[in-house]
């Protein structure tokens, strides 16, 4: 079954100023597209072809003959959790469950926080910047390119793309601006705390 791009569950504009509309419709529509373009044309007729998503992250992670398949298979699985977990108005500080598994495991919302954005700093040249569900346990993260912690066995609950192509027209290159607002005015907590229910069940 081939793979589609998901509709955004925002307008192109909704996310403006600190996600813009520009922003949007070409890394949603040009280079998320591009990714599942790539990813059907390069399963079809292979044993991989009929696999989940998942699936085909883990099983291509580790072969180098299959390097073109992981890229845009893990970018594919990225860009989904990645859309689906901002929102208009969103940021702050999380509540609820997942505010109480935060503060267990890190301490303080501020230090995750903290440790979240400098995932996305010190992450060189192109990547992601992760909250994981690792056993029990949450986990701040980097990986580059299209790779996520998938591949290591923990489920990402929370990405933010550090490509340049997520927030050079809005930021230039100034990624620790566009990682405290993704922080502080986009993500959407309850989508997130909606994965760690669904990492744990
Ligand atoms: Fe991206």
């Amino acid at each position: 079954m081939a793979f589609t791009l998901p509709e955004l569950p925002y307008a192109h504009d909704a996310l403006a100023p600190y996600m813009g509309e520009e922003t949007l419709q070409l890394h949603h529509g040009k280079h998320h597209q591009t990714y599942v373009t790539n990813l059907n044309n390069l399963i079809a007729g292979t044993d991989l072809e009929n696999k989940s998503l998942e699936e085909i992250v883990v099983a291509s992670a580790k072969d180098p003959a299959k390097a073109g398949i992981f890229n845009n298979a893990g970018q594919h699985w990225n860009h989904n959790l990645f859309w689906r977990t901002m929102k208009k108005g969103g940021g702050g500080k999380p509540g609820g469950e997942l505010l109480k598994r935060i503060e267990h495991d890190f301490g303080a919302y501020e230090t995750f926080a903290e440790q979240f954005k400098q995932a996305g700093v010190t992450q060189f040249g192109s990547g992601w910047a992760w909250l994981s569900l690792d056993g029990d346990k949450l986990k701040v993260s980097k990986t580059p390119n299209g790779s996520n912690p998938l591949v290591d066995g923990a489920t990402p609950l929370l990405g933010v793309d550090v490509w340049e192509h997520a927030y050079y027209l809005d930021y230039r290159n100034r990624r620790p601006d566009y990682l405290s607002a993704f922080l502080n005015h986009l993500v959407d907590w309850e989508a997130v705390e909606a994965e760690l229910t669904k990492a744990s069940s």
